[in-house]
């Protein structure tokens, strides 16, 4: 996996220098691209493997169970660590960081990291986008202190607004309320526009689209809906148990007729959609029914300083034993320009290529709660 040879990014040393494990590395102007032409934009940085839920598609609890065993804390990158790969990234060209799990709120003080990352700034000056996903169930309580720190958005999963169906999906006793309250605050703070994510599995949570529609149509929430993706090989993925964007955009625009919007920024991984009156806005993750890896510009550090390119990669390059045997910024950016330009993952569009998805779904994929989608 470490067979990167060339790395041609911005603004660098002349051509023809190389790296310390002796490979060639040119470096030429222009902006850093993958194989497939692709810049790093955005960073993914997943704090924490554990999380209070047990979602059945994510964490079935009969694999995490209680025996399950979870990174030692020794073994995950610091948040001096984690700012540092961050700001040699932001140097790379990304411009945008969201910080997940598992659960990323379970990671103690995790404002004190936030603090870290809003004082990064680009090289004209600008700070980057600084955004989260979470489940919710800590977000009332810590939303003040992350957006005292610098967050600027949250974006919230939640499957059901039934207590029962919400129980079933999440496998856990939190209530429903407790995850709109960490809405509401998160609003209240001004870490808003607040996104919802609410995957969607048939037979399982599929009635729950319309009311999910109902109850944030003008909240100023903006609900998204996942095709359930066969992520890590724990979940048992089946494409039978995908309700297509297609057909949950039926659902909704036969009740609250909607038109589609035009994406905000180049690999926007949601279509927009909005209600024709004026009832705000929804979006579509398609992965699986019309995938976005050709605008896919997104670079995953995973807890332990482990750099994945891919939602469905089955490998990750190490950049913890780097950061911690005296590498400089130098070698570390080298690295990791060298990892992205020798990236040529289109996992989604393969999938959608094949009819027969056993050999796909066996392989040993990253699981979504140590990466963080
Ligand atoms: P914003 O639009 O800024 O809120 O960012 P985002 O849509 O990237 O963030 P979010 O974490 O909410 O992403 C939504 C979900 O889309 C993820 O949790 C994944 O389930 C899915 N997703 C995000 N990135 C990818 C990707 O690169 N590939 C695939 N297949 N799915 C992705
Ligand atoms: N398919 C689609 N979305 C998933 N998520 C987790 N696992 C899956 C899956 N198998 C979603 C979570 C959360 C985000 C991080 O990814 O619900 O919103
Ligand atoms: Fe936890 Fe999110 Fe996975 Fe559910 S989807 S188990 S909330 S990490
Ligand atoms: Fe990106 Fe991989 Fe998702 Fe395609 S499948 S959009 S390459 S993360």
């Amino acid at each position: 996996m470490d067979n990167v040879s060339k790395v041609i990014y911005l603004n660098q040393e002349p051509a023809g220098s190389s790296d310390q494990s002796g490979t060639d590395v040119r470096f030429e102007g222009g902006p850093l691209l993958d194989l497939r032409r692709r810049p790093m934009h955005d960073l993914r940085i997943s704090v924490t493997d554990r999380c209070n839920f047990r979602c059945t598609y994510c964490m079935p609890r009969e694999v995490f169970g209680a025996d399950y065993e979870f990174m030692p804390h020794a073994s995950l990158l610091s948040f001096e660590e984690i700012a540092r790969v961050a700001g040699i990234a932001v140097g790379l060209g990304v411009r945008k960081i969201r910080l997940t799990g598992g659960e990323p709120l379970l990671r103690k003080h995790l404002e004190n990291l936030v603090e870290l990352l809003a004082r990064l700034r680009t090289p004209s000056g600008d700070p980057v986008q600084l955004t989260l996903t979470t489940n919710g169930t800590l977000l009332a309580k810590k939303a003040k202190a992350l957006k005292e720190a610098g967050l600027q958005r949250v974006t919230v999963s939640l499957d059901a607004l039934d207590d029962a169906m919400f129980e079933r999906m999440s496998d856990s006793k939190v209530s429903v309320a407790t995850v709109l309250e960490g809405i509401e605050e998160a609003a209240q703070v001004g870490l808003s526009p607040v996104k919802v994510n609410m995957v969607v599995r048939k037979g399982l949570n599929d009635s729950q689209i319309l009311p999910m529609a109902r109850h944030f149509r003008n909240s100023g929430h903006i609900l998204r809906f996942i095709e359930y993706m066969d992520v890590g090989s724990t979940n048992g993925w089946n494409l039978d148990e995908v309700i297509s964007g297609q057909q949950i955009l039926d659902v909704i625009n036969a009740e609250f007729p909607l038109e589609p919007i035009g994406a905000q920024y180049r690999g926007e991984v949601a279509s927009r959609w909005r209600y024709k009156d004026g009832g705000g806005e929804i979006g579509l993750i398609t992965s699986v029914s019309r995938p976005f890896c050709g605008d896919c510009t997104r670079a995953r550090l995973s807890p332990e300083g482990r750099i994945f390119l891919c939602l469905f990669a089955d490998t990750g390059y190490d950049l913890r034993s780097l950061l911690r045997g005296g590498a400089d910024d130098d070698r570390i950016r080298d690295r990791l320009a060298a990892i992205w330009h020798g990236r040529d993952d289109h996992y989604s569009e393969i999938r959608g290529k094949h009819t027969d998805h056993s050999q796909l779904t066996r392989r040993d994929k990253v699981e979504m709660s140590y990466i963080g989608g």
